[in-house]
């Protein structure tokens, strides 16, 4: 069987993720393409009949439609029903249902660096609380983890990350300043904001002066793959955990539903890191 991947978005011509599912298609010996589709918001709906005319077998969903799409699917799987964003599609015969595995993405990318983190009680911070905080919170809700609190700029945003709590965990909202005064009662910090992305790179959402040195400190912006918040964690002694790793595990997430294989990522890690460093 030959797969019809993509991505659509807008825009969509630096993505990385052609060059990811290059690799796990000569990874796992799946044959295939994996094209980009720049979809304008005006164009969604018509784009979606184009494809499924197309035959696709899947696709990816990026900025500005992670949102807009779920009202043209046939099903939204439960999870990315609650986070309310959609990153990837299965095409059954016409039928589109829609994944989020960002999220999952996430959750594997640091489970295989720090297995440890995920102990119940392991407290963690998520600082952010846009569509990315989403889906990192309530992965790590199914994932165990028990005491978690959320930073954001804007208080409101953060609050309306609680009704994703259909399962059990204690999590607490607090503001940028408060989080910096009780970091050392974390044992995972992840940074979801766009603060630190390139150009804007010598930004940083929180200072980590409190950190302790057991803390695993992750941001999921990768480009740049050192962010600022990063750099200051290893030189403060802390562990790291980089954005390009989250990209890579959501994509393999996404590749195992459309194909039902599993591409193997170690050589992968090193081979996207060389191609942001550029
Ligand atoms: P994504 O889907 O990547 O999570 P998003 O839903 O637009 O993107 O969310 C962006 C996140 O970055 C939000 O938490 C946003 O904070 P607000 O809710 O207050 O808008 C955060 N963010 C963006 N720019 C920021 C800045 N300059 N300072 C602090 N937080 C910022």
């Amino acid at each position: 069987m030959e797969f019809k991947l993509g991505l659509i978005g807008y825009p969509v011509q630096h993505s990385l993720s052609p060059f990811i599912h290059q690799k796990f298609m000569e990874n796992t010996s799946i044959q295939g393409s994996y094209q980009l589709f720049e979809t304008e918001p005006h164009q969604l709906e018509k784009r979606l009949e184009e494809l499924k005319r197309a035959d696709i077998s899947g696709f990816n969903v990026t900025v500005p439609h992670k949102q807009a799409i779920m009202s043209y699917l046939d099903e939204v799987d439960s999870d990315a029903y609650r986070i309310g964003a959609v990153n990837t599609v299965v095409n059954d015969k016409g039928r589109l249902k829609g994944y989020n595995t960002d999220g999952i993405g996430y959750v594997r990318s640091l489970a295989e660096a720090y297995p440890n983190v995920f102990q119940q009680e392991k407290k963690a911070l998520i600082l952010g609380a846009g569509g990315a905080a989403r889906g990192i919170y309530r992965a790590l809700v199914k994932q165990g983890i028990q005491g978690i609190s959320i930073a954001n700029r804007t208080k409101s945003k953060a609050e309306g990350l609680l009704d994703l709590q259909d399962l059990h965990t204690e999590t607490e909202i607090l503001s940028f300043s408060e989080a910096e005064a009780a970091l050392d009662n974390f044992d995972l910090i992840v940074q979801t904001t766009s603060v630190g992305m390139s150009p804007n790179h010598d930004e940083q959402v929180i200072s980590l002066n409190k950190v302790k040195p057991h803390t695993v400190v992750s941001d999921i912006v990768y480009k740049p793959l050192n962010t600022k918040l990063l750099r200051e964690a290893a030189n403060l002694g802390a562990k790291t955990h980089h954005g390009h790793t989250m990209l890579l595990y959501q994509a393999q997430y996404a590749f195992e539903i459309w194909t039902g294989a599993h591409p193997q990522m170690e050589s992968l890690v090193e081979q996207l890191e060389q191609r942001l460093r550029g």
